[in-house]
């Protein structure tokens, strides 16, 4: 396929519209089970070729079918029961239990280290701002919170501020890419409540200097939330192969929370993620009891209500069955992986990685533009990452990534791809084009209302002309 056939990067909602029946309303009988499952199956095989190629970045964490099926043997026994109920379903609180000290153990906690099982790293993002906004209210008077985090932190946070009341001040970066912890240490005021460092970060993958964000932290007494979202599940195992991770979790006095998502490199299944506090007088900030509903005493851990046992049955049973030797050999193969992308891009003059890498490959390019680079690697189908701010791409490897061949073929389309930017067919990239309106009120106005269509179209069960 090539950059100009029309297909190779619009997105299309509805490609089952003209194969399979919509349905608007409830039919009158239902439909049998085997018929349902053979539409299903043939969507997620479809789909699932995509992701079976090896050239997908981040997404697509394990790969590995049997894992997978293993998995979901261990979410139907639990499928239908709910994790809210434990007098019903005692195993909630052991299988809960466990993921949180285990994870607790491999970022290095003592026995004070606590935490929750979320359903997603942007859970585990929100919950820790609610922590640190009630905790300055509670402990220091703050009414006008404030949070300060650097430029490159998930944008989950600017959820949470936006959700919770809390200012999110944005820390630029030094030249290495991370976080300027001088800039953060000169806008702490009487309302910060908290400081937060990634380890590492969506955008270039890169570990910010934690180490002195929790010095901060300890001389003003704030919280200090490390984002290991992505890296928490990979960085350790990282540290245990002799590459050098600079220091990110519990061993760090003065960091007080951690986020690591089960359903990334923790190879679990999408819906899980681990939120560890130091101590249980932070946790207690994120407990919602209520005594007086008509409906009982409710009390729950955090931002959901019932969620499927299944979900927690599955993560547990993906922890016991890799064990630290599984996650350690997936772990050399992403990072070696990683480690030949990066020197292939160090060799292409044309290119410039990010800092200082380790499993996320983050690069760009000074001369020419990078979305036109990525046009050429979409027509060959790799799934890159595009970034804004500034314009770059980032190959965020997973184990599929880690097949033989994988790499040198990315390598090869991707010195291919930089010869197409040089000249490349159409003025304007096709994968850039959305980037290009940003950053002026009347781009964002467009962005705004384009991204608002694109979300209520995701919700109609065919495009609208085709209903009228
Ligand atoms: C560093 C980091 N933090 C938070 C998140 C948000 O995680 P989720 O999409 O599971 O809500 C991501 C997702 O990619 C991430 O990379």
């Amino acid at each position: 396929m090539s950059v100009d056939d029309e297909d190779s990067s619009l997105i299309d909602f509805y490609p089952y519209r003209a194969r399979f029946k919509t349905y608007e309303r409830l039919e009158p009988e239902g439909r049998d089970h085997q018929n349902i499952l053979d539409e299903l199956g043939t969507m997620a095989h479809e789909e699932d070729r995509i992701a079976g190629l090896g050239r997908v970045s981040g997404s697509i964490y394990h790969g590995g079918h049997d894992h997978y099926a293993f998995l979901t043997e261990a979410f139907r026994l639990f499928a239908h029961s709910n994790v809210l109920q434990r007098d019903m379903y005692p195993s909630a609180t052991k299988l809960e239990a466990e993921i949180v000290a285990m994870t607790a153990a491999m970022l290095h906690g003592g026995p004070e280290v606590c935490g929750v099982v979320t359903f997603g790293g942007t859970e585990s993002l929100i919950n820790p701002m609610l922590v640190y906004r009630d905790r300055g209210r509670a402990e220091k008077g703050i009414t006008e919170p404030e949070v300060i985090i650097p430029v490159t932190a998930h944008v989950a946070l600017e959820k949470a501020g936006h959700l919770l009341g809390i200012k999110i001040l944005k820390a630029p970066l030094t030249g290495e890419w991370v976080a300027d912890v001088d800039w953060m240490r000169a806008h702490v005021t009487r309302n910060t409540v908290a400081l937060v460092g990634s380890a590492a970060n969506y955008a270039h993958g890169l570990i910010d200097p934690i180490e002195e964000l929790a010095a901060i932290a300890l001389e003003h007494d704030l919280g200090l939330h490390v984002d290991g979202c992505l890296g928490g599940f990979i960085l350790p195992w990282g540290e245990r192969l002799g590459y050098e991770i600079p220091r990110f979790d519990f061993r760090v006095p003065g960091v007080t929370s951690i986020s690591a998502d089960t359903h990334k490199y923790g190879y679990a299944l999408k819906g899980t993620s681990v939120l560890l506090y130091r101590d249980s007088g932070l946790r207690k900030y994120q407990y919602f009891n209520f005594t007086d509903w008509p409906g009982g005493i409710y009390f729950s851990p955090g931002l959901s209500g019932s969620r499927s046992g299944g979900i927690v049955a599955a993560t547990w049973a993906a922890m016991v069955s890799l064990g630290e030797r599984g996650y350690l050999e997936v772990a050399k193969g992403i990072f070696e992986t990683a480690a030949t992308i990066r020197h292939g891009i160090d060799a292409i003059p044309e290119l410039e990685v990010i800092g200082q890498p380790t499993f996320l490959v983050a690069f760009r390019s000074p001369d020419l533009n990078i979305y036109h680079v990525n046009d050429h690697l979409i027509a060959k189908g790799w799934r890159l990452n595009a970034l804004q701010l500034p314009a770059a791409l980032h190959f965020c490897v997973t184990r599929p990534n880690t097949a033989p061949g994988v790499p040198d073929a990315f390598l090869a389309d991707l010195r291919d791809a930089v010869d197409y930017a040089k000249h490349p067919a159409r003025a304007e990239p096709k994968s850039g084009a959305l980037y290009g309106l940003g950053g002026t009120p009347e781009g964002n106005e467009i962005l705004n209302t384009l991204f608002t269509a694109a979300l209520d179209a995701m919700y109609e069960v065919a495009p609208t002309e085709a209903r009228a």
